[in-house]
């Protein structure tokens, strides 16, 4: 059974991806965000209100234990933190596991996010400047466990269907 991660920064289309990827084929996807606010019965932004970041990274890292553990093959799409917390990026790789890392610049990520910061807890306090900062120090820290997914492809200039005409040609 095969599982397929896409992982990448906020903005970088994981969850997008995903669903298209899970059309073309025919795998079931997961987006990680969504399952951890079922679990709790909160949004992402109440869990880092009510119970903080700590928290909701256990949260993140028991619920992406679980699905790797579970035998069914499935796309799954991170939360833009989940490799770089809790040695999450150790499964990144492995029998059956691709992970795709959605390589966005920060100019792109800035575009994208500065419109729709609003359920994003990190982000959503910020003015645009102070956002532009932030992304591309963040993005900095983190592109070291970004970099350890099996496969990169890069998003900027390209629509949604090429994104997933990329990897589809990567898995080949
Ligand atoms: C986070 C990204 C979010 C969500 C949480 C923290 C991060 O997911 O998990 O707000 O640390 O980058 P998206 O990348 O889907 O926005």
């Amino acid at each position: 059974m095969k599982k397929i991660i896409l992982l990448g920064y906020m903005g970088s289309g994981k969850t997008t991806i995903g669903q298209i990827l899970s059309k073309k084929l025919g795998m079931v996807a997961l987006d990680l965000d969504k399952i951890v606010e079922e679990r709790a019965q909160l949004s992402v932004s109440e869990i880092f209100e009510q119970k903080g970041e700590i928290h909701f990274r256990k949260l993140e890292h028991d619920l992406f234990l679980e699905l790797i553990s579970n035998p069914e093959s499935m796309i799954l799409s991170l939360g833009g933190g989940t490799p770089c917390y809790a040695n999450n990026h150790e499964m990144l790789n492995g029998i059956n596991i691709v992970s795709i890392y959605l390589k966005a610049t920060i100019d792109t990520l800035y575009e994208r996010l500065h419109t729709a910061s609003a359920n994003r807890p990190l982000i959503a306090a910020m003015q645009k400047e102070e956002m532009k900062t932030f992304i591309a120090k963040n993005l900095f820290d983190r592109s070291f466990y970004y970099y350890k997914a099996t496969h990169t492809v890069a998003v900027d200039d390209k629509s949604p269907q090429e994104v997933v005409e990329a990897i589809h040609q990567l898995l080949a």
